[in-house]
């Protein structure tokens, strides 16, 4: 812990050029995440506090000031934009002809489910587990089927015995993976995600892997890209990529379906047309390109500074909330929070925190089984701004153990 601090010390001796701790008011802007009553703090939903980089805005107001809003078709710099972030930042090559154009990572999710699956199937989940998934499964008449992680001393692993066991059921079709895993901030290594992968293509289970929160690593950290492991598991995958939660963009609504295999990925595309959700709004093509083309600066600064932040809960709750723990973490703005000792119930904390000292968190079984006892923190916005959440967060916690 002591020489992870000192990294992040340095990186704030560098000459920083962004501005993170600028707090900018919401309340006026439809934000889902701002829709809360006067006075309360929102930390739940995925979404940064922070403006996005300044290169972003400055290739959108371009677009703006065409004042024509027509049709958008996806030209070459889309694909090319992607095909070579991923060769910079993940050391992977992604073929052109392999990319889908989707309106989110979450239409992908429903309409693989949709095209690849039949009703009453089963789809097999790790939990606790980005709730959305439960959604696309369950609102197209799929069944959820839930494997478990295992929990223990802070840390979170697979239970393979019991994922093979669900994987074998001769009903489950599809898996839906996420790395780096929300709400608990894992990525996976690579002989974890090449044995889940052999686990669903060993028993005809193809497997969609969101990595939406890939970029979002702390500094020195990288994630394991599901397309770094063979071709045989490649072949049995449909990844789901985005731009939208690095640079704070998920309102844009734009992402990219990866998949190397040809049949699936006419089948998968298909599906996405049928939806409806494979065509680009009129700022989503300037949104990807000048991301993944100038955004590279503005987003090493804001790993650091979520990773400061992250740092900063952590002293925090060793200082003045003893009773609560942060699980270990490697990624994402999203902290999990272990109230066990002082809940069995997040639904009820969560609410009793929100009551008491408005800030809005969300309880941890919103995530599955094995949620009940914990809280999920947003920590993507300036540091004035999490002092204050902090600050309610122990007037909250203490409150909850003397009334409970
Ligand atoms: C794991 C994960 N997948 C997908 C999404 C949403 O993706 P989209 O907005 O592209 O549908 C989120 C948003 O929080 C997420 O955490």
């Amino acid at each position: 812990m002591e020489s992870e601090r000192s990294k992040v010390t340095d990186m704030e001796k560098k000459e920083l050029i962004y501005d993170f701790d600028k707090v900018v008011d919401r309340k006026n802007t439809y934000s889902t995440k701002w829709n809360v009553k006067e006075g309360e703090l929102p930390m739940w939903v995925a979404d940064m506090d922070f403006e996005t980089a300044p290169e972003i805005v400055s290739a959108l107001s371009e677009r703006l000031s065409n004042k024509i809003f027509g049709y958008t078709d996806i030209p070459k710099e889309w694909y090319e934009a992607y095909i070579s972030w991923w060769k910079k930042r993940h050391d992977i090559e992604i073929k052109r002809e392999w990319l889908i154009y989707s309106t989110g990572v979450i239409p992908t999710l429903s309409s693989t489910v949709r095209k690849i699956t039949s009703p009453a199937e089963n789809v097999v989940i790790l939990t606790p587990v980005y709730n959305m998934f439960y959604n696309s499964i369950l609102n197209n008449g799929r069944n959820v089927l839930e494997s478990r992680l295992i929990y223990e001393k802070g840390r979170y692993s697979i239970d393979y015995d019991d994922l093979e066991n669900k994987l074998a059921n001769p009903q489950s079709s599809l898996m839906i993976f996420c790395n780096p895993h929300n709400p608990i901030g894992r990525i996976w290594s690579k002989e974890e995600l090449s044995r889940v992968g052999r686990l669903c293509l060993e028993n005809d289970v193809w497997i969609l892997v969101d990595e939406i929160h890939c970029d979002l690593t702390f500094p020195g950290k990288e994630y394991v890209p599901f397309l770094s492991l063979d071709d045989e598991l490649i072949n049995n995958a449909i990844i789901a990529i985005s731009p939208t939660k690095t640079f704070n963009l998920a309102g844009l609504q734009t992402s990219a379906a990866v998949i190397p295999d040809k049949s699936i990925r006419h089948k998968v595309w298909r599906q996405i047309n049928t939806d409806e959700v494979g065509e680009p709004n009129a700022f989503a093509i300037d949104a990807v390109t000048s991301a993944f083309g100038k955004g590279e600066k503005w987003l090493d600064e804001l790993r650091a500074y979520i990773y400061n932040n992250k740092c900063i809960v952590e002293e925090y709750l060793n200082d003045n909330i003893e009773e609560v723990s942060l699980v270990y973490s490697e990624a994402t703005y999203l902290l999990w929070l272990d109230c066990n000792k002082i809940t069995d119930s997040s639904v009820k904390l969560a609410k009793h925190i929100r009551k008491k000292t408005g800030l809005f968190l969300l309880a941890g079984s919103h995530y599955g089984p094995g949620g009940e006892c914990f809280l999920r923190l947003n920590i993507a916005c300036p540091k004035e701004l999490l002092y204050d959440g902090l600050k309610r967060l122990e007037e909250g916690i203490h409150s909850y153990e003397k009334t409970n």
